[in-house]
């Protein structure tokens, strides 16, 4: 059983700069990292200080490489809420990182082959810092409750928690939300070398209460972090950390 580091903190943007603050130091002391990147909200934070970092010169992408949890299928890569876009507008279009070595799963076309390939691509790899974000419902990547922990990348159903979650970047209207996605399973998260989880605000304090408990239920796909082998952060703000 892994021992979590549970940090919590004041506020989002001590989050994210606690957050920010481990990966600098691994590009620093390991410029050819391989990155496990994650969309949504929570990150942009932590996205906006390496740009920072990156401009002054502290840290250098030019040798890193980078691998998204997952990315939505049956909308183009060029959709305006495609994860595709979200990682270069929030991140890769303004830092020095070679786009040839950035990766998101491909989620037009044939999700069984496409979920194949990425599962392939992980494998040759191993990932030094994976981060995650969180969803209300406990979900990693798109793994929804109820996902068998041994799976590598597949292709998801959302859950309808997960519909209304992400409504609000396709105006507010649930049947604008892609009803399916492309994800690593828990298996490819669990391979990373470290873990960092980060979760702000009262919509996800219970599932952090579920990953504290320390004990991995299918039920909460992040509660899996408990079996992971190597290092585990979960870094939260006092709203996350509130039913603790
Ligand atoms: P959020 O999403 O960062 O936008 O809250 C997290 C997730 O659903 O994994």
């Amino acid at each position: 059983m892994s021992k979590i580091e549970l940090i919590i903190t004041n506020n989002y943007e001590e989050m994210s700069q606690k957050t920010a603050d481990i990966f600098i130091d691994l590009l620093k002391k390991k410029p050819n990292s391989i990155l496990g990147l994650a969309t949504g909200s929570t990150p942009i934070g932590l996205y906006k200080i390496l740009i920072e970092k990156n401009k002054s010169k502290i840290i250098s992408f030019k040798d890193v490489i980078t691998y998204n949890l997952d990315e939505y299928c049956d909308i183009p890569k060029s959709h305006e809420q495609s994860y595709f876009t979200f990682m270069n507008q929030n991140l890769f279009d303004h830092i020095d990182i070679n786009k040839d070595n950035t990766h998101l799963p491909q989620g037009e076309g044939d999700s069984k082959i496409n979920s194949e390939n990425y599962d392939k691509e992980l494998n040759k790899v191993k990932i030094d810092i994976q981060l995650l974000g969180i969803g209300s419902n406990g979900h990693i990547g798109f793994n929804e409750p109820g996902t068998d922990f041994d799976l590598g990348v597949h292709e998801v159903l959302l859950t309808e928690n997960t519909i209304k979650d992400n409504a609000r970047f396709f105006e507010n209207d649930i049947n604008k939300v892609p009803k399916k996605a492309i994800t690593m399973g828990i298996k490819n998260i669990l391979s990373a070398e470290t873990i960092i989880l980060i979760a702000n605000g009262k919509n996800k304090a219970n599932a952090i209460k579920n990953i504290m408990k320390g004990v991995a239920d299918k039920n909460v796909p992040a509660s899996a972090l408990n079996l992971h082998k190597g290092k585990v952060y979960v870094i939260v703000d006092k709203d996350a950390a509130s039913l603790l």
